[in-house]
Parts: C-alpha cells; structure tokens; sequence
C-alpha cells in the first residue's frame, strides 16, 4: 500500500512542537510548509520545504496572507496548528493587552486562520486540520496567591 504524500502546512514550525511535527513530516516523505513569525529560526534546506511568515495576531492581514499561501500552494490539503503559548498566572496579574494577545494568538487567530482556509480545503476530496490543544484548557488549576 502506498501513502499519498500530503502538502501539509504547519503552524508553530520554528519551534518545539510545531517543528518536531514538520521535522517528522519531512522524513515520512510530505511537503511542508513552516508557518511562525521567525522562519528564520527554523533553517532547513529541503526540496519539500518552505517557510511562510505569519502572526496569528495580525487578525487583519490574514485573510490576504491566505490567498497568497493558496496561490503559492493550490495542493495545500493539511494543516496543524501548533503555534501558540502559555502564560501562567493569576488573571489579575495579567494586563488588559497581554490578556488580548494570548486570546488572539491561542483562539481568535486560530479561528479566523481557519475561517479562511475552509471554502479551498473543503473542495478537496479529503483535507485535515489538526489542533494541539492543552490540558490546561479542559481542567483549571487551583491559583496558589491569597486573595485578600
Ligand atoms: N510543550 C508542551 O508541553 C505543551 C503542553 C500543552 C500545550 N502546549 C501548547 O502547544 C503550543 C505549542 O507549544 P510548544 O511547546 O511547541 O511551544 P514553543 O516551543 O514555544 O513554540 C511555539 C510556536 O508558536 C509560534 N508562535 C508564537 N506566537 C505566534 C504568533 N503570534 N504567530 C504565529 N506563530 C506564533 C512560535 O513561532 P515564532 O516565535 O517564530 O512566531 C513557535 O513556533 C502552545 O500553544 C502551547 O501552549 C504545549
């Protein structure tokens, strides 16, 4: 039995679980497309690889940055969205941008990320989008400060 080979764009790529994930698929044979704001820091020169500059908190560029990625990439049949981060804390010692920025980055981009990709992915025969998640979204945590 043969794999198809996908054309696979990958969120999160210059590091940690994003580029562990583009790295492997490479090696299994697909293309890849790296999605991070600091493509640099993921140098690879491969054939089935390229980089493409995106912040996820940009919510009005993205959908432009779509059309160019669909054009430059008319096979792009996959995405995982592996881009994201954590801060930890009590909510009060957020500030109100920092607040904004996570929710934009971890969710809202995210969904307008996808928004836009749908109408091309869903002509395809088969498409996939996978999202890493974290525990830390379906179980809260005790917050270890006083409130006084
Ligand atoms: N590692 C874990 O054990 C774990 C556990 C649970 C959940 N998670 C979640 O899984 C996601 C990935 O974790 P990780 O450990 O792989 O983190 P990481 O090593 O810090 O990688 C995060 C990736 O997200 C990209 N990114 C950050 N802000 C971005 C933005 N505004 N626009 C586009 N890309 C952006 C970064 O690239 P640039 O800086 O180049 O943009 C980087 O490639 C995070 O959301 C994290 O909270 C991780």
């Amino acid at each position: 039995m043969t794999t198809k080979m996908r054309t696979i764009l990958v969120l999160g790529s210059s590091s940690g679980i994003g580029r562990a994930t583009a790295e492997l698929l490479l090696n299994q044979g697909h293309y890849v497309i790296g999605g991070s704001r600091y493509t640099e820091q993921f140098k690879v020169i491969h054939p089935r690889f390229k980089s493409f500059a995106i912040d996820l908190s940009h919510l009005s560029v993205l959908p432009q940055q779509v059309r160019l990625l669909e054009h430059a990439y008319p096979e792009l049949d996959a995405v995982i969205f592996a881009a994201g981060y954590g801060q930890f804390g009590s909510l009060e010692e957020f500030s109100y941008a920092q607040i904004i920025n996570l929710m934009t980055v971890n969710f809202t981009g995210v969904a307008c990320l996808t928004r836009a990709l749908l109408p091309r992915l869903k002509r395809n025969k088969r498409s996939d989008l996978i999202y890493i998640g974290s525990e830390a979204a379906l179980k809260g945590s005790e917050s270890s400060h006083d409130v006084s």
